[in-house]
């Protein structure tokens, strides 16, 4: 085996290229939004700001808010072959194979396709904002043979998406839209995270935006990226949820089931951080949200389960809980099949994935790293 080069396994603290879109600051902490906190961001603006924010590098002023507002309700009922494409795939298929198709077919059907101009990709970047929710709720409702529910164009992005989702008063409720949009504020952008490097790459080919957010989407499912979110549910349910159960009840069992995992050596989902290793700048914010949920629903064993994990693990390990920890109990309480949980990732990350997919464009050069070849020497026949 040669020794020439370094190499950096999964890339680690390598540094691939600038970005202007977010920093992350794990000493500190930190997540920044184009220069904005994300907290801050998380606590005063709508999800529509934040994706505005993201692709243009400023907030919205009145008017670009109310024009972008405008076409978004415009744009998000989903066309009938679109859902006649999603009703060729089972019911029992992963929902992320669904969201993978929908993009794709997204992109097939739309006009400006194959027109990279930045115009024509924030367009198709909005176009994509505006029509995910759809192929979310429409999948959720077919898998529980439910009919559809169409859009009401009174209702911001974050109503709309639970109206359609579950079509009741209940889920317009102030307190769950808040929790609902908190989660898509923090999931929107993390810099080059394994999907986001994914679309760029696929966009440094000069490949279109429907393909390099089909791709990224990709790499979203696995359970070390985003598929650690519904993962953390089935920890949930492993351990066993039961609504009778105080909260300290829940959290001696769930500090039980910790340990054991951690004597098997399992990895726990939903714990640990490529970058952070302090603790992930998202989790104070989705926690409080998660807490205002549990208060909501009055489920206190939920919380319970949620510290007795989280206790063990950090007694254990020092290991602290990343975002994808407190979003999937608030997607459960929120009434979300659990394997919903990542396409609900996919709709929040399409906005950062397509601000890096207009930045690559814009500065690019074909991303093509080397390897070092390690099978046998050269050989005859
Ligand atoms: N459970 C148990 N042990 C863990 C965990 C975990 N979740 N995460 C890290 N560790 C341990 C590893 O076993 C390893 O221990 P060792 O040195 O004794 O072998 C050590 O911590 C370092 O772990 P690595 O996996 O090498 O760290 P890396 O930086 O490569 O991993 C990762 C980061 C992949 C996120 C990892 O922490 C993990 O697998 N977590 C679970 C999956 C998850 O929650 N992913 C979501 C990421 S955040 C997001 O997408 C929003």
């Amino acid at each position: 085996m040669s020794d020439t080069h370094e190499i950096r396994k999964g890339l680690a603290g390598v540094v691939v290229d600038y970005t202007a879109v977010s920093k992350v600051n794990p000493e500190t902490n930190s997540l920044l939004y184009r220069g904005y906190p994300v907290q801050q961001l998380a606590a005063e603006k709508s999800f529509e700001e934040v994706a505005l924010l993201l692709w243009t590098g400023e907030l919205p002023s009145e008017a670009e808010l109310a024009e972008f507002t405008a076409f978004e309700r415009a744009n998000r009922a989903l066309e009938p072959e679109v859902r006649a494409a999603i009703d060729l795939l089972p019911t029992d298929c992963h929902p992320m194979d669904v969201g993978r198709t929908a993009v794709s077919v997204l992109g097939a059907r739309h006009p400006l396709a194959e027109d990279s101009s930045p115009e024509s990709e924030l367009q198709k970047a909005q176009s994509l904002f505006a029509q995910f929710p759809a192929v979310v709720a429409y999948d959720q409702r077919r898998r529980r043979g439910l009919e559809p529910v169409e859009p009401r164009d009174d209702l911001d992005y974050s109503q709309n998406f639970l109206w359609m989702t579950f079509g009741d008063e209940a889920h317009l409720e102030p307190a769950v839209v808040d929790a609902f949009r908190v989660s898509m504020v923090l999931y929107a952008e993390h810099s080059f995270n394994a999907s986001t490097f994914t679309a760029r790459v696929i966009t440094s080919t000069l490949a279109d935006l429907h393909s390099a957010v089909t791709g990224a989407i990709g790499a979203l499912k696995g359970p070390l990226h985003g598929g650690a979110n519904e993962a953390v549910m089935h920890t949930f349910d492993e351990i066993g949820i039961d609504a009778s159960e105080s909260r300290e009840e829940a959290a001696a069992r769930a500090k039980a089931w910790m340990e054991q995992a951690l004597a098997e050596k399992k990895k726990v989902m939903g714990f640990g951080h490529r970058v952070y290793k302090h603790g992930d700048s998202r989790v104070p914010t989705m926690k409080s949200a998660l807490d205002k949920m549990i208060e909501h629903y009055g489920r206190a064993e939920i919380l319970g389960l949620y510290d007795g994990l989280e206790s063990a693990m950090d007694e254990a390990k020092a290991i602290k809980p990343n975002l994808d920890y407190p979003t999937g109990p608030t997607y459960h309480l929120m009434g979300f099949a659990t394997e919903m949980f990542t396409p609900l990732f996919i709709a929040s990350r399409i906005t950062g994935w397509t601000a890096h997919i207009m930045e690559q464009r814009a500065s690019n050069a074909l991303i093509r790293p080397l390897s070092e070849y390690n099978g046998p020497d050269e050989r005859t026949l």
